[in-house]
């Protein structure tokens, strides 16, 4: 058990699962893009330690640039914007990998598939290691994942609880936990 703030935490994907998943998970894509030569995009912060682990086990040739989402207020009424900062390399002709930790709602990746699609890419797939009830039921498009998991607020492995809990190499869910989320 473990205690972040207010909340209590039960372990729930150990080390040794996430590390055989990860590996899992870059032998598909090592096998899928075996003539190509992949940009990884890993969509920080969430995802800074599922990238590092996933490419060690990527023999492909390959680059990696990690961006961030920002919010920003958009001019249309509806409200919050998202978009891609910090891309560092040309997208053009490429064959992009986003990098996610976790897939919610999906809401924010349909944004960014988009927005890559719009820069000429040659193809656009997503890898996530852990992905969501809510995703599942939209058919957001995630060809790689890592764990289907329920509703569950989880944290540890990149993600977080209030900025908290990114270092931790196993995998918590909230105790009592159902889409906890909208607590935070
Ligand atoms: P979406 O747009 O609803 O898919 O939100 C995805 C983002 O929300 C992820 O990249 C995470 O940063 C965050 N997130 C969603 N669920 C969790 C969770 O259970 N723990 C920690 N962060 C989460």
């Amino acid at each position: 058990m473990l205690t972040i703030k207010d909340r209590e935490f039960v372990k729930f994907i150990t080390k040794t699962k996430v590390q055989a998943q990860v590996k899992i998970l870059a032998e598909q894509i090592n096998a899928d893009y075996q003539l190509k030569s992949p940009v990884f995009l890993p969509i920080l912060n969430g995802s800074f330690m599922f990238a590092a682990d996933l490419m060690k086990h990527i023999d492909v040739p390959n680059k990696i640039s990690f961006v961030k989402v920002s919010s920003y207020s958009g001019a249309a009424s509806t409200g919050q914007l998202k978009t891609l900062i910090g891309l560092e390399v040309s997208l053009f002709n490429e064959d992009v990998i986003i990098v996610e930790d976790i897939v919610d709602t999906g809401l924010t990746l349909q944004k960014i598939v988009n927005e890559l699609k719009e820069l000429g890419t040659r193809s656009v797939e997503v890898i996530s290691l852990l992905r969501k009830q809510p995703a599942r039921e939209k058919s957001i498009e995630v060809k790689y994942v890592g764990f289907e998991i329920e509703n569950d607020f989880v944290l540890g492995y990149g993600l977080d609880y209030d900025g908290h809990g990114r270092n931790l190499t196993d995998i918590y869910r909230m105790k009592d936990a159902n889409s906890e989320k909208a607590d935070l």
